[in-house]
């Protein structure tokens, strides 16, 4: 597949992270929470046609509805489970659709990786006749440990995420956010995943599934690592943060952005 975005121009430091080489490990430690997934399927409202617009592996496809999958990597492709939806080869940007073509669209932890997120976002506006649901997050809401641990990583991701009402905006329609609590057992292991859990994040194969990683500079993710590692030896971590350990939820970056035809 072509990395030249539509229209030619080079690959910009959004789409950095090649999932044809990082997704391989994806579905070991990305499984769909069945809290968010639920929260997802509530916002498609009683749409009987659902498009997944960047679906992977797909994690939060209703499996009682009609889906249709839409993800450029063969990789991910290759990962979906027998008796998932049929996923074609495409992007955001370029929808293979009509308009008004599928009652509801749908976009989970992807947004952050589209060459062109405008033009991504106002696709699934125009394909979609009902709600358009984008699962994303504000980074700027995680855990005060992982803004602190992880900030060489975060210097990284922050310009790729957007503010939750500029993608309301790309939208349009009618949006509105809603917020979700992370679980303190959450199955997709995103990093704020682990926000009451930090020794996962020493473990390689769940970083591995994690594209931050992906991103850093030749030995940032090692200083991460240890840095974290030693402070839950010496006992730092539990010092300054071991309250979070006895919640059952924390409300940190998890969104969805919504949007109803206007
Ligand atoms: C973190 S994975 C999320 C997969 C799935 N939605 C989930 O929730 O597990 C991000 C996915 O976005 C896909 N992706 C990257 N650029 C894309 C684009 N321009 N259009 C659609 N999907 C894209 C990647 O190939 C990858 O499968």
């Amino acid at each position: 597949m072509s990395r030249r975005p539509p229209g030619g121009a080079r690959r910009p430091a959004s789409a950095r992270v090649d999932y044809e080489q990082h997704g391989r490990t994806y579905t070991r430690h990305r499984r769909a929470d069945p809290r968010i997934a639920s929260r997802i399927h509530a916002a498609l409202g009683d749409a009987h046609t659902v498009l997944n617009v960047g679906a992977g592996t797909g994690s939060y496809e209703p499996r009682d509805r009609w889906v249709l999958a839409v993800e450029p990597s063969a990789t991910m492709r290759a990962q979906r489970p027998p008796g998932a939806a049929p996923a074609i080869a495409a992007r955001a940007e370029a929808l293979p659709l009509d308009e008004n073509s599928v009652d509801a669209a749908m976009a989970c932890v992807t947004i952050h990786h589209w060459w062109d997120r405008a033009r991504g976002l106002a696709e699934l506006r125009r394909v979609a006749r009902g709600p358009v649901v984008i699962f994303t997050f504000e980074l700027e809401r995680l855990p005060e440990w992982q803004r602190q641990y992880l900030h060489e990583g975060l210097v990284e991701e922050l310009p790729r995420f957007p503010a939750l009402d500029t993608v309301a905006t790309a939208l349009g329609g009618r949006t509105r956010v809603e917020r979700i609590a992370t679980p303190g057992d959450c199955s997709d292991g995103f990093f704020e995943a682990f926000w009451r859990r930090p020794e996962r994040l020493l473990d390689p194969a769940v970083r591995s599934a994690q594209s931050m990683w992906a991103l850093l500079e030749e030995g940032a993710e090692r200083r991460i690592v240890e840095r974290l590692s030693a402070s839950l030896a010496s006992g730092e971590w539990d010092e300054q943060h071991g309250h979070l350990r006895a919640m059952d939820s924390f409300d940190g970056a998890l969104a969805l952005v919504i949007s109803e035809p206007g």
